[in-house]
């Protein structure tokens, strides 16, 4: 990486786009952030209980449209994508699919380029993608639209 591209800052996260583990990086945190700003929240929007029953079901009316299920939606693919891209960062990080050590004999071999991490890579996407399907049914179920 040249001087040139470490000065890219916030861009740096996501350019260039074609590189995929550094889109899963920034996917990563940015889910990891909505998450965290979403528990507040919803500790928050709970917490209406203690205000008595009229107040906790005019949260719940407030609460029911399609902006909010859109919101909810959001939170189950990004809850979805974060616990997948989690555990193929934890198996990667504890070198559980990292290949064997060999002498380093150029030209090198490139690390994120090796089979088993790019097939556990691919299988947590596809596994995402799938359970994904199911959340994005029944949001529209909810809508009315299925
Ligand atoms: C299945 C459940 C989850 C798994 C397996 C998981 C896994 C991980 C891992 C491995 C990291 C470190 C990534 C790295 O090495 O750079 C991480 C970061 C993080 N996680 Fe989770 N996580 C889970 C659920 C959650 C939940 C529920 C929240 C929020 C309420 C959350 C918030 C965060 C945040 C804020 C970060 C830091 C992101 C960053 O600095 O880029 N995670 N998670």
């Amino acid at each position: 990486m040249g001087e040139k591209e470490g000065r890219r800052g916030i861009l740096g996260w996501i350019f260039p786009i074609t590189n995929l583990e550094r889109l899963l990086y920034t996917l990563h945190r940015i889910t990891g952030i909505g998450l965290t700003l979403y528990l507040f929240i919803h500790i928050y929007e709970t917490s209406m209980r203690m205000y008595g029953y009229e107040t906790w079901t005019a949260t719940a009316e407030f609460l029911e449209n399609p902006l909010f299920h859109f919101g909810l939606l959001l939170v189950v693919l990004a809850a979805l994508f974060h616990g997948a891209n989690g555990i193929r960062l934890i198996l990667q990080e504890l070198g559980l699919i990292a290949p064997k050590p060999t002498q380093p004999v150029y030209p090198y071999r490139k690390y994120h380029r090796d089979r088993k991490i790019w097939m556990t890579t691919i299988l947590m996407l596809i596994l995402g993608a799938g359970v994904a399907v199911f959340a994005l049914r029944d949001f529209l179920i909810l809508l009315g639209v299925m």
